[in-house]
């Protein structure tokens, strides 16, 4: 499994999908660059999420608000005092590590040694100082479970702090106090702060949901898993506006349509399962992690939390703005109209771990040796509708009127797709080079393709070929990159 994630990183460097930023001045702790085939990957599973969510609920609206927000939203969010991490620093190493992370490590150290009760008990205290932030018990129970400094080995241990993940800077030419701005550590609270905007421009009515793509920042402690747990990185959220009292019917409802998403990319169902949340944050009443059996364990890729009317209570009290919604339709049930602030449920995916899940998802190592005969390739299984590359166009030879043929279908076909064209090496080499990008179709010109006007096609994931007409391919390419 290490293998197969430590494969993964290297082919996604290799092929131009993830670079570390700024390599070549050794990179940015938890900082990554998508490459160009990697900026092709990620604008699709994009599309996928704004199609399902958007363009499929005639009831919910996308939006696209800014990172610089006003700096009293993340004071109403309970970010400036509450979005922090306990913190521990080693005296001799100067390393600076995550308690609950050290914790979590020797809990699995002592399950995997099978000392399952001292696992449950180290767990059971963990839980119970994080909840009340006895900062002083998380220390006493590393040191009490000896837990040594992973780089140094002393244990030489600081206090335990909070650390604030938001990253902070100035907005203006004057750098005092008030003019400390935030990157916003979520996207959520720019739908929370437009949601009577959207609602009265839309003609919107509960319930309805706002969507949103967007970049997010957090000073993580800890950054590792290469794409996992990142510094900068993008979030998918859905803020769905409800009437209080039925939030548990549409917390199900979200609950089954993410995880029916997630499925319908043809992912071996069996990687997929639910996490309950039984410690809730302080803004929920229900939350559930949809995890993904990633090469190091099951790990969150998406939330689905009922946020109650936490965040918009608390900005009409920041605010001081009202942040009711009118309900005519109360009237109609024979109730009478109503005012009241919206319950909410949030469903947020974080698209660099859905990419980091496409990728390990999709990576194969074929033996395709026969007899005496070694062979092997490298194959990237994505879903057509995901891959970078829809086709690519392969003339069987540089000669006899053949790249101009191939370039006439190049040239129509990329209209509607995003192709290649490579006339480069054996067709075996070309072959394998799509194999190693995920191109789902190898179009293949030959001598035959100038006399009858057909051409073959090669599947990736059979690598069987067919033989069609030059005409069909629009159809037959459209057919099966489409949903
Ligand atoms: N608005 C709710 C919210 O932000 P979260 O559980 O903190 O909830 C949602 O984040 C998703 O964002 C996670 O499930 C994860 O996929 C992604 N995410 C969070 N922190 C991340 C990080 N440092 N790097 C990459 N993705 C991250």
């Amino acid at each position: 499994n290490d293998e197969l994630f430590k494969n993964v990183i290297s082919h996604s460097k290799e092929y131009g999908f993830v670079f570390p930023s700024s390599e070549i001045y050794d990179g940015l702790s938890a900082v990554y660059d998508y490459g160009q085939l990697g900026a092709e990957l990620k604008n699709n599973i994009k599309t996928y999420w704004w199609k399902a969510m958007v363009q499929m609920h005639e009831n919910i609206v996308g939006i696209d608000s800014a990172i610089f927000m006003h700096p009293k939203i993340w004071k109403a969010s309970g970010h400036v005092d509450g979005f922090s991490d306990p913190m521990i620093d080693n005296k001799d190493s100067k390393k600076r590590y995550r308690a609950d992370q050290l914790l979590e490590d020797k809990i699995a150290k002592y399950e995997k040694d099978g000392k399952i009760q001292k696992a449950e008990d180290l767990q059971l205290k963990m839980d119970e100082y994080l909840k009340v932030e006895n900062l002083a018990g998380l220390k006493e129970l590393i040191i009490e479970h000896e837990i040594a400094c992973p780089v140094s080995g002393t244990r030489n241990w600081t206090d335990v702090r909070q650390f604030n993940l938001m990253f902070s800077t100035q907005m203006g030419a004057m750098a005092d106090e008030a003019d400390v701005v935030y990157l916003r550590p979520e996207t959520a609270q720019g739908i929370f702060v437009n949601f009577l905007n959207v609602q009265k421009s839309g003609r919107m009515k509960i319930p309805f949901g706002i969507a949103q793509i967007g970049k997010a920042f957090r000073n993580e402690v800890i950054a590792r898993q290469f794409i996992m747990r990142m510094r900068e990185f993008e979030q998918m959220e859905m803020q769905f506006f409800v009437r209080p009292g039925t939030e548990m019917e549409w917390y199900n409802y979200w609950k089954e349509a993410r995880l029916k998403w997630h499925k319908a990319l043809g992912t071996d169902p069996e990687k997929y399962r639910y996490h309950d949340h039984t410690k809730l944050a302080h803004y929920a009443n229900a939350a559930v992690d949809i995890e993904f059996e990633f090469p190091f364990g099951f790990k969150e890729v998406e939330g689905i939390h009922s946020r109650t009317d936490f965040d918009l209570s608390q900005h009409q009290e920041y605010s001081r703005k009202k942040m009711q919604y009118f309900d005519n339709d109360l009237n109609e049930e024979g109730k009478p109209y109503g005012n009241y602030i919206p319950y909410v449920i949030e469903t947020s995916i974080g698209l660099d771990r859905m990419f980091l899940l496409t990728m390990i998802n999709a990576y194969e190592e074929q033996d395709l040796s026969e007899g005496d005969k070694q062979d092997s390739r490298s194959v990237l299984k994505f879903h057509p509708a995901l891959a970078p590359i829809k086709a690519a166009v392969l003339p069987l030879t540089k000669k006899d009127g053949l790249p101009e043929k191939a370039r006439e279908i190049m040239d129509r076909l990329k209209l509607d797709f995003n192709m290649q064209y490579d006339e480069k090496d054996s067709i075996g080499k070309r072959y394998r080079r799509q194999d190693a990008i995920g191109t789902p179709f190898c179009i293949t010109v030959d001598h035959q393709s100038l006399e009858d006007n057909t051409v073959t096609i090669r599947h990736r994931d059979s690598m069987e070929q067919e033989r069609v007409a030059i005409d069909q391919l629009e159809k037959i390419i459209g057919d099966l990159v489409s949903w």
